[in-house]
C-alpha cells in the first residue's frame, strides 16, 4: 500500500516587492510503500527541505499534488489540515524542539493531550516507544540531564507516539557527534523493522543515510537518482559516496570517518 504520493510537486519562491523568483523544486514526484525507509540527498541548496515542508504540509507546493494516507491535504480546509497534520504526520528535525520545563515523559505524552485516551493506556504508550527507542531509564529526566542523542530519541519518541502514518525527518542527526548519531540511527531502523514505521529523511550525511533502505538524490530541484540497499550498510555507504561524487555540487564536508 502507498503511503506517500507525491505527484509533480513544484515550488517557486517569489520575494515580495520584486520580479525575481526561485524555482527550489520542479517536477518531483516520489512515492513511498507502507514500511519503507527512504532518504532524500543531495547538494546544499538542491531543494531537500523545501520537498520535505511541501510533504509535511508546512508549506504549498506552486503546483503539483500530494497523497497521504488517501488523503490530499491540499485540498482540506484550515481544521481539518490541522487535524490531519496532528493525526497523519510526525516531524523530528535538527533541533529537537523539546520542553525543558517538563520531563522526558511529558514531551513524549505531548501529542496525545488533545485526544481523550485513559492514562493507562498513555502509560502503556510511553513504556513501548521508549522501550523501542531504548529511552526508557531517562523518562523523568529533563531534557538538560540527557545527551544530545537521548534527546534525538525521545523527540522520535514523541512524534511516533499517535503512531502517524509516516515520520517526515530533516537533518536529524545534524547536531549530533558520530556516536549518538549511530544510536539514533539505530532507533529509527528499530522502528521501522519491529513497528513497520514509514520513514522519509532528508540527510546529507552518507552515514545517517546508509541506514536507509531506498535513497533518491536531488540536484538542483529536480529527481537526479536512485538507489537501493542490499544486505550490506557498509556497501551501501560506499554506494552513496559513490552516488554523491556523480551528484556533484557542494556536498557540505562529507564525514571522514567511515562506519
Ligand atoms: N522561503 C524561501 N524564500 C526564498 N528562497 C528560498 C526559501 N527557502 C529556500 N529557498 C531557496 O530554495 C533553494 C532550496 O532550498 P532548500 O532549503 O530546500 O535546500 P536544501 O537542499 O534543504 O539545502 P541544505 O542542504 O543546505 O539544507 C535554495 O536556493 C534556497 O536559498
Ligand atoms: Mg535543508
Amino acid at each position: 500500500m502507498k503511503v506517500l504520493e507525491a505527484d509533480r510537486l513544484t515550488k517557486i519562491y517569489s520575494t515580495k516587492g520584486s520580479s525575481l523568483s526561485y524555482h527550489a523544486l520542479e517536477d518531483f514526484s516520489i512515492s513511498v510503500e507502507n514500511g519503507e525507509f527512504v532518504g532524500i540527498m543531495g547538494p546544499s541548496g538542491s531543494g531537500k527541505t523545501t520537498l520535505l515542508n511541501l510533504l509535511a504540509t508546512i508549506d504549498k507546493p506552486t503546483s503539483g499534488r500530494v497523497k497521504i494516507n488517501g488523503t490530499e491535504p491540499y485540498q482540506l480546509k484550515n481544521e481539518e489540515l490541522a487535524l490531519f497534520r496532528r493525526r497523519e504526520l510526525g516531524f523530528v528535525f535538527q533541533d529537537f524542539n523539546l520542553l525543558d520545563t517538563m520531563s522526558i515523559k511529558d514531551n513524549i505524552l505531548l501529542p496525545l493531550v488533545l485526544e481523550n485516551i485513559p492514562v493507562r493506556e498513555l502509560e502503556e504508550r510511553v513504556l513501548e516507544v521508549a522501550h523501542l527507542l531504548g529511552i526508557e531509564s531517562i523518562l523523568s529526566k529533563r531534557t538538560y540531564e540527557v545527551s544530545g542523542g537521548q534527546q534525538q530519541r525521545a523527540a522520535i519518541a514523541r512524534a511516533m507516539i499517535h503512531r502517524p502514518a509516516i515520520l517526515l525527518a530533516d537533518e536529524l542527526t545534524g547536531n549530533l557527534d558520530s556516536k549518538s548519531a549511530k544510536s539514533v540511527m539505530e532507533s529509527l531502523v528499530r522502528l521501522n523493522v519491529e513497528r513497520e514505521a514509514t520513514i522519509l529523511m532528508v540527510t546529507h550525511d552518507p552515514f545517517a543515510a546508509s541506514f536507509c533502505k531506498r535513497i533518491l538524490f536531488i540536484k538542483d530541484g529536480h529527481f537526479f537518482s536512485e538507489i537501493r540497499r542490499g544486505e550490506n550498510r557498509q556497501a551501501f555507504f560506499q554506494k552513496i559516496l559513490d552516488s554523491l561524487s556523480v551528484l556533484g555540487g557542494d556536498l557540505h564536508e562529507i564525514s571522514p570517518t567511515y562506519p
